[in-house]
């Protein structure tokens, strides 16, 4: 190979080599700019589904199309050199069937550039999870609360509430890494079962809502940046976007209507230099 870039991307391999040490900074992003911001500071970009309801205002994350995750994952692509960027598969892309999943898999890393695929792992997905890596597409799981088994579960909250659910998370949690994950996302669970999860498997855990005891965490950026009225228990507002948009805009709107703006300064002038001359008018 010959080719050659000044700055090389994180790798999978990095992110799994990372179990047990630094802990693995995660964020989703879901348009160039905002990830090019990210880029610098977290080891991994995550196009998450979740860009159905956080940008597309869809109620859940099942009417997720392909089409949306390309067209988001090449953009965070474009706004980003460092970070790994992993892609969601969406609802109904990759559970019928392994080949289904590899067909879909392929797709989403050739027409973005993203290197990994991340798939929601109950028991069921061990099988096209094995397939997938030996077929050369690296697969990042999610266990514990999986928004897009939302209609099964009836209500977004923490799961692994009986002893019944909890064997059943821990032995997907177990199956997913056993197929080849090279990272798991935990989510909505309880500290002592994230503890167990991310001492029993071999794979990095990445945290949401699942206390600091995994390895990486992850948010999504929107919440995190106070977009939202609403945030849930597990999210940290660390600015609040929301109040400075809207500050901002009442300002404008203001200005606008009282003809304050635009000012000088945001005015075109066709005195000076470029001042078109009478014969060229
Ligand atoms: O879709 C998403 O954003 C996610 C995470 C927040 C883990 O799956």
């Amino acid at each position: 190979m010959s080719s050659q870039t000044s700055i090389r991307r994180t790798t999978t391999a990095d992110i799994a080599s990372r179990k047990g040490g630094e802990p693995i900074v995660c964020l989703t992003a879901y348009d160039a700019p905002m990830a090019a911001i990210l880029d610098q500071h977290c080891d991994l970009l995550l196009v998450g589904d979740s860009v159905g309801m956080v940008v597309h205002g869809l109620p859940s994350t099942v009417g997720v199309t392909m089409e949306m995750m390309i067209l988001h994952g090449r953009a965070v692509m474009r706004g980003s050199t460092r970070a790994l960027v992993v892609v969601d598969m969406p609802f109904g892309s990759y559970e019928a069937s392994p080949g289904q999943a590899f067909e879909n898999a392929t797709r989403l890393l050739k027409e973005t550039g993203a290197q990994a695929v991340k798939l929601e792992s109950g028991r069921y997905a061990a099988d096209t999870i094995a397939f997938l890596v030996e077929r050369g597409v690296p697969v990042m799981g999610h266990v514990g609360l999986r928004p897009q088994a939302i209609n099964v579960y009836g209500a977004f909250k923490a799961r692994g509430r009986t002893t019944a659910e909890r064997a059943e998370i821990l032995s997907e949690a177990e199956a997913t890494a056993n197929a080849g994950a090279f990272a798991v996302v935990v989510e909505g669970v309880a500290e002592d079962l994230a503890r167990e999860i991310t001492e029993r498997i071999s794979a990095p855990t990445i945290g949401i809502g699942a206390s600091p005891v995994c390895d990486g965490q992850i948010l999504v950026t929107q919440d995190m940046l106070g977009l939202f009225d609403w945030t849930p228990k597990f999210v940290k507002r660390y600015a609040g976007l929301r109040a400075a948009i809207t500050d901002a805009v009442v300002q404008y709107a203001s200005e606008v209507r009282r003809r304050s703006f635009p000012e000088a300064a945001q005015v075109y002038r066709l005195d000076g230099p470029s001042r078109p001359k009478k014969s060229e008018a």
